[in-house]
């Protein structure tokens, strides 16, 4: 059972460890530091070398305890060592926040199977692999959790190249229903957040020149997204505020998706 509890809109996160897989991207600090700002410990986790400094950043500026644990979601053992070192470090894990992410642009005709499988390999069972994880130190505490997993307005809509990275998110929105299923009796909460373009490395990556302005041209709200805009929505799914959302696709896009 997903348990009630009175909220009053603070959104607190106080006393609660969380895990930011991706942690060392753009959304993924933004949301470390929103966690970090509403009383978590946080996890900074990535493939990237600078997890452990973007730890030491977040917990000088909000005085909550970090840690940095470089990990490959591709590789279980990798996963494996980051659960034991996060346990280890806060003792319990209550939310995971997972947006590893990778994409590479192709005409359906012309890409690589292993460009395709590159895709679900990070994307979805990556995210699958630190879940199921997540899971089952949650179950074992007894006390519930939340797993919010960043998705895209690829879900929703077919976009030009997108063949592989639409592949992974797809098969990731159907990881959400079924484990927001599979889970709910265990008082886990499992939701997914799918932006439009947002401002980082990624989203320069595939919108550049005239397909970025004719991009912004189709977006209602005339511009992409701000990678504060997304952790907001992450902290929201992430909170008991949401408590009686679980298994839904949050879309945050400016309109894009109305048409
Ligand atoms: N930026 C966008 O336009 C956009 C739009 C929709 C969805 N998203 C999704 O948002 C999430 C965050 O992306 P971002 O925009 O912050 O981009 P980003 O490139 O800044 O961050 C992605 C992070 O994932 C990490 N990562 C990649 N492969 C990994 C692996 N095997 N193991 C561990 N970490 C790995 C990268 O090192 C990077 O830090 C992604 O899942 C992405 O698909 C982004």
């Amino acid at each position: 059972m997903i348990k009630y509890v009175k909220v009053d809109g603070s959104f607190d996160l106080t006393g609660r460890s969380a895990i930011v897989v991706g942690g060392a991207g753009g959304i993924g600090e933004a949301t470390a530091r929103m966690y970090a700002k509403k009383g978590a410990k946080v996890a900074i986790v990535d493939c990237k070398d600078t997890c452990d400094e973007i730890a030491q950043a977040v917990a000088e500026e909000y005085g909550v305890q970090t840690i940095g644990v470089k990990c490959d979601v591709t590789s279980q053992e990798s996963v494996d060592a980051m659960m034991e070192a996060v346990v280890g470090a806060f003792g319990e894990v209550n939310i995971l926040a997972a947006m590893p992410g990778f994409v590479d642009l192709y005409r359906a005709t012309d890409i690589d199977i292993e460009i395709i499988e590159k895709h679900i390999n990070i994307n979805a069972i990556g995210v699958f692999r630190v879940a199921k994880a997540v899971a089952n130190q949650m179950i074992a505490q007894g006390n519930g959790g939340k797993i919010v997993c960043v998705t895209s307005q690829a879900d929703f809509i077919a976009i030009n190249k997108h063949v592989g990275y639409t592949m992974s998110k797809a098969a990731l929105v159907g990881m959400i229903k079924v484990c927001a299923l599979e889970w709910a009796e265990y008082g886990i909460n499992v939701n997914g957040v799918a932006p439009t373009v947002v401002n980082t490395y990624m989203g320069e990556k595939a919108w550049q020149g005239k397909v970025k302005t004719d991009m912004i041209e189709k977006i209602p709200a005339h511009r992409f997204a701000e990678t504060d805009e997304i952790a907001a929505a992450v902290l929201f799914l992430s909170c008991d505020e949401s408590n009686m959302i679980t298994g839904e696709d949050l879309v945050v896009d400016g309109g894009f998706t109305i048409y």
